[in-house]
């Protein structure tokens, strides 16, 4: 079975052709980073125009890269939400129309259950039940899953995501963006323990941010920010770390809490350097195991999509051609 995948829920047009869920046969994800640079963030008209630009050339080119037809494909899979309202409706619109004309499934996908089932491509398969930790731009949220149809998010950020706070840090450091890669990058060769940030909420299994953005930017008010490379380094390390930390304090909690003992790593922050490496540590002396999304495929991309509708299609889920295109919706999924 080949599901045709469609993510453009922000600034990634991305179109994959899965095979049994598993076999990527092509993903083709063209970035929008040219785009939106010189604005400092996603511009969101900017952004469904490129979508309505990349979208056609990306499927030719997914299609002669898995060489096969467009006949041979068996369903399409799309983000329905959430996201940017003009961007969602670029690929929902355009998904329709295949699955209108090829008159085959049209499966609508919420773009959180679509990070979860990222780490379902990965050489480990997670086990059930397990805990979801996807940490994005616009998420971090720890959900409980039991199965596939029976997930329940159990902590949440109450302001700003981790991947946000990532992005908001690198600005404030006059870095660019998107910030994480970027901290992720200078953090390598930095000192973490050069400023002692606070890690925010340490009592509350929910998690919180903003706080400690407000903590750097009065730093760099006190400081500047650092001419010299080795203090930048070492700034943007001592940020991350106190990031890294909060995420994997509330990760431990949750597990003691609900004494469940698989947890997923998956969304745009999973890819980061850091947490990969101190979470595995942690997770090994607790006995967890740990299942990390394929690094490519942490952010934004469509396999994770097609991965999602594969497994919907084998529960005899489908959604309408009325299916419409939602800028929030929470991810709650119970049977
Ligand atoms: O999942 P994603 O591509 O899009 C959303 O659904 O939000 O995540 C994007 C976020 C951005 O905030 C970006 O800065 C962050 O993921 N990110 C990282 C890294 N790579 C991407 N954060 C920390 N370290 C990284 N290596
Ligand atoms: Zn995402």
């Amino acid at each position: 079975m080949i599901i045709l995948g469609i993510e453009s829920s922000c600034d990634d047009t991305s179109i994959a052709l899965l095979r049994d869920g598993r076999d990527i046969l092509s993903l083709q994800t063209q970035s929008q980073f040219e785009v939106h640079e010189q604005y400092g963030g996603i511009v969101p008209e900017l952004a469904s125009r490129s979508h309505v630009m990349n979208i056609l050339p990306l499927l030719e080119k997914a299609l002669t890269e898995a060489q096969i037809q467009i006949q041979d494909i068996d369903a399409i899979a799309v983000t329905k939400g959430p996201g940017l309202i003009g961007s969602l409706l670029v690929g929902l619109s355009f998904a329709k129309a295949l699955a209108f004309s090829l008159k085959k499934p049209l499966i609508g996908v919420h773009h959180i259950e679509g990070h979860l089932m990222a780490s379902f491509l990965g050489d480990k398969i997670p086990k059930f039940p397990f805990l979801g930790f996807v940490t994005s731009g616009g998420h971090t949220h720890l959900y409980k899953v039991e199965n596939l149809s029976d997930i329940q998010a159990i902590a949440w950020s109450i302001d700003d995501a981790a991947g946000e706070a990532f992005d908001k840090g690198a600005k404030l450091l006059g870095l660019g963006f998107p910030g994480g890669p970027l901290i992720d990058r200078l953090s390598q060769s930095g000192d973490p323990s050069f400023v002692q940030f606070p890690r925010p909420m340490p009592h509350s299994e929910h998690f919180s941010f903003s706080g400690l953005k407000t903590s750097l930017a009065t730093w760099i008010q006190k400081h500047g920010i650092p001419k010299d490379a080795q203090t930048l380094s070492n700034v943007a390390a001592s940020y991350q770390e106190a990031i890294v930390d909060s995420l994997i304090s509330k990760l431990k909690k949750a597990i003691t809490k609900t004494r469940i003992n698989n947890l997923v790593l998956c969304g745009g922050v999973a890819a980061n350097s850091r947490l990969r490496s101190k979470l595995d540590s942690c997770m090994n002396s607790m006995k967890v195991e740990l299942f990390l999304s394929p690094l490519k495929l942490c952010t934004d991309n469509a396999a994770m999509i097609a991965c999602a509708g594969f497994h919907r299609l084998q529960r005899g889920e489908y959604s309408e051609l009325t299916l419409d295109a939602t800028p929030y919706i929470p991810l709650h999924v119970e049977s």
